[in-house]
């Protein structure tokens, strides 16, 4: 089934807003491109309203009048550190066992297993089926059509507190751009660089980006784990500027041009004459130096990666390792000081197998992006497919959230 379908990643560095136009077969060609420098965020969470609110439009601005599309709705991407998330179980009983499991019994299930006790002040963002039991048998993938008294779900819930989603969606509302539904940063990234093997064998999804770490634990193809740490390449670059006491820009620019996350991996003679990049104090700085403190920050970003692998107990389930992403991963020498810290094989995953105007969205910085548009063709049941972008209703799945959503949103 064609269409279109539009995600807005709302970045701490960046904010990029994609126009997707989706074929028969589901290959996604990207027919709008708006990518701004963020404001307005700290560690993955709006703490200005308006600066947010004026990027983001700003990002959704550029898109259109590349992609030449009015943008009425969009998947909007959502991380920081009030993300939480839990495993649950929901059973119901089918009857006398002589009729065929339906859709209606799984949806039964699923609100059983959201029957949680979510704070006041949190809301569920996703409920995602892991995998189904159906009487004894457990492992069922798609219990529809088959025999049984009792079904059980297994299911992944993550929420949100609400003000933090209130302030993402506002910001967006204020564009004039409706919220098809919300999508956890890492889950988008996981759908734009996951292999299906890696999935089924176990899996960690690293998404490093410049505010936030996204973990996603992947295991027997569904997800098993969900987590949001409040550290990114900013952390790394702030190191530097305290480091070697030049500005966050110059810190930003040496890490880029000559950043290594391997000390000894770098020439302990080579040097970067600081005066060529216009506003430094006029010195050189040694690259291993340099290194020197982009290790110490990565190391630590690791063994809190590796602390939260462990305490979610799936740690001996994960021979595909870890899949790095976001734009922090492009930093060299960081694969390896990952597989030395995490023990796990480590691989650099980046969007593919898109077409369009891909360009300006080449590499890991930007799979939550079109990650998202990805979520939302594989997820959606039937919102805006085969219509232009943002006319018509939401789909099923989402009205929950859009329910709520409303009810906290002027109009
Ligand atoms: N070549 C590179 N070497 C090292 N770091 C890099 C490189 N390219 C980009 N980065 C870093 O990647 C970070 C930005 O990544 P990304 O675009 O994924 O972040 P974001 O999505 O805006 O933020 P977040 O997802 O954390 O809210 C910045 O800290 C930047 O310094
Ligand atoms: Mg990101």
């Amino acid at each position: 089934m064609g269409g279109t379908v539009v995600g807005i990643d709302v970045g701490t560095t960046k904010m990029c807003t994609l126009v997707g136009e989706v074929d028969n077969a589901d290959q996604l060609r990207i027919v709008g491109v708006g990518v701004v420098p963020s404001r307005g965020l700290r560690k993955g969470v709006i703490v200005s309203v308006d600066e947010a609110a004026a990027a983001i439009a700003a990002s959704i601005q550029k898109a259109e009048r590349i992609s030449g599309y009015k943008i009425e709705n969009a998947y909007v991407g959502v991380a920081g550190s009030h993300i939480a998330s839990l495993n649950t179980r929901g059973v119901v009983a089918i009857g006398r066992g002589d009729r065929p499991i339906m859709q209606e019994d799984v949806d039964r299930a699923m609100e059983a297993a959201q029957a949680v006790a979510v704070p006041h002040n949190r809301q569920i963002i996703h409920a995602i089926p892991r995998g189904f039991s159906l009487d004894d048998q457990e492992g069922v993938r798609n219990p529809i059509g088959l025999m049984g008294y009792r079904l059980e779900v297994e299911a992944h819930i993550v929420t949100g507190a609400i003000t933090s989603l209130r302030n993402l969606a506002s910001c967006v509302q204020n564009a004039g751009v409706g919220i098809t539904a919300m999508v956890l940063q890492p889950l988008a990234s996981a759908e734009a660089v996951l292999r299906p093997d890696e999935r089924e064998m176990g899996v960690v999804l690293v998404d490093a980006g410049g505010g936030t770490i996204d973990v996603a634990i992947f295991i027997e193809g569904s997800i098993w784990h969900s987590l949001v740490l409040p550290v990114g390449g900013n952390h790394i670059t702030n190191d530097i500027a305290i480091g070697l006491r030049i500005p966050f820009d110059l810190a930003e620019e040496l890490k880029l041009q000559h950043g290594h996350a391997l000390p000894e991996a770098v020439d302990p003679d080579e040097v970067v004459d600081i005066r060529s990049y216009g506003h430094g104090p006029g010195r050189v700085v040694a690259k291993r130096e340099l290194a020197t403190i982009i290790e110490a920050r990565a190391e630590e970003m690791f063994e809190m990666i590796l602390r939260e692998i462990k305490r979610s107990g799936y740690d001996g389930l994960l021979p595909a390792g870890v899949v790095l992403t976001g734009g922090t991963a492009r930093l060299a020498g960081l694969v390896d000081l990952g597989q030395r810290v995490l023990n796990l094989p480590v691989r650099v995953g980046a969007p593919t197998d898109i077409d369009g105007l891909v360009e300006s969205i080449e590499g890991p910085a930007y799979s939550t992006s079109v990650g998202m548009l990805l979520w939302g063709i594989h997820h959606d049941s039937e919102p805006d497919r085969g219509r232009r972008p943002g006319r018509g209703g939401s789909g099923g799945r989402h009205d929950r959230f859009l329910g709520w959503l409303r009810e906290f949103l002027p109009r």
